[in-house]
């Protein structure tokens, strides 16, 4: 059987579907993923922009890397990927969404039960005296944000060498030992502890679906079998097979 129909029985068949998200999910909306050529990472060494040291050491410049994402962000819609995950939560079927992606497409596209794993593009938090304000309440495209003691405001995403929201890890440890079924859907699955989450799922007897457009280390690991193509084709694709199935 072809495995979009397999993968539709699969979710059928399920109690308790989760879904772990990467960028991989939003190239389709126009936002750049992180690796590969053409990946922001290919342009911005991680090391010099995305480490909280970085940001600690050159905030200015940190800044005006996130500048340019931030750009890309505002303009970008949910695609039809987005709009599948969105269907099947309201089918009854997703329980959740864990994204390690901070451009609330998710969310956008109507999904409810989002856990944001790498925090959120909307905030900015004081590594001084941990204020937090709302995105939205400073002209950042003009002057970078500070905070009322004075500090430069550090976006809400969670930089390399921090640690993941804590509510947002254990939940979604949680949600992976508890679900039956959860799909991988556009992510390199090269970053920890997010990449961990299908593993656990796996541990606690849950089938794992990957879609992507290529193969990642779980693959072969972890995965009980690989869709590749793009998302906003292949999710379409199982949400409309479900659909004349059931
Ligand atoms: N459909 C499905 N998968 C796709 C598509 C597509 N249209 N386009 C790209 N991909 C896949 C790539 O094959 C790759 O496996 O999406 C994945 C993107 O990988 P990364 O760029 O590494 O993004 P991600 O896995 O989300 O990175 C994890 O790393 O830099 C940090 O915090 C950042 O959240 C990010 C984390
Ligand atoms: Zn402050």
């Amino acid at each position: 059987v072809d495995l979009i129909e397999r993968a539709a029985r699969d979710i059928i068949n399920s109690r308790n579907a989760i879904a772990l998200t990467g960028a991989g999910i939003s190239v389709e909306s126009g936002i750049e993923a992180f690796r590969g050529s053409q990946g922001l990472w290919a342009k911005y060494d991680p090391e010099e922009y995305a480490t909280i040291q970085a940001f600690i050491d050159n905030p200015e410049k940190v800044w005006n890397m996130f500048r340019e994402v931030l750009e890309t962000i505002i303009n970008a819609k949910p695609n039809p990927a987005h709009y599948s995950l969105a269907e099947l939560e309201n089918m009854g079927y997703l329980k959740r969404v864990i994204t390690q992606n901070v451009d609330g497409l998710h969310q956008e596209a109507g999904n409810k039960n989002v856990i944001e794993f790498h925090g959120n593009n909307r905030e900015l938090v004081c590594l001084r005296c941990n204020s937090r304000y709302s995105m939205n309440s400073f002209n950042w495209m003009e002057v970078i944000p500070r905070c009322k003691c004075t500090s430069i405001l550090k976006p809400a995403v969670v930089f390399f060498g921090e640690p993941i929201p804590w509510d947002a890890l254990t939940t979604a440890q949680s949600d992976a030992r508890k679900c039956d079924l959860i799909m991988v859907i556009g992510t390199s699955a090269v970053v920890s502890p997010a990449r961990e989450m299908p593993v656990i799922a796996k541990q606690n007897g849950a089938k794992v679906i990957e879609i992507n457009i290529e193969e990642t280390s779980l693959t072969y690991t972890t995965s009980d079998y690989i869709i590749k193509g793009s998302s906003g084709i292949v999710l379409p694709g199982i949400v409309n097979k479900i659909k004349e199935i059931q």
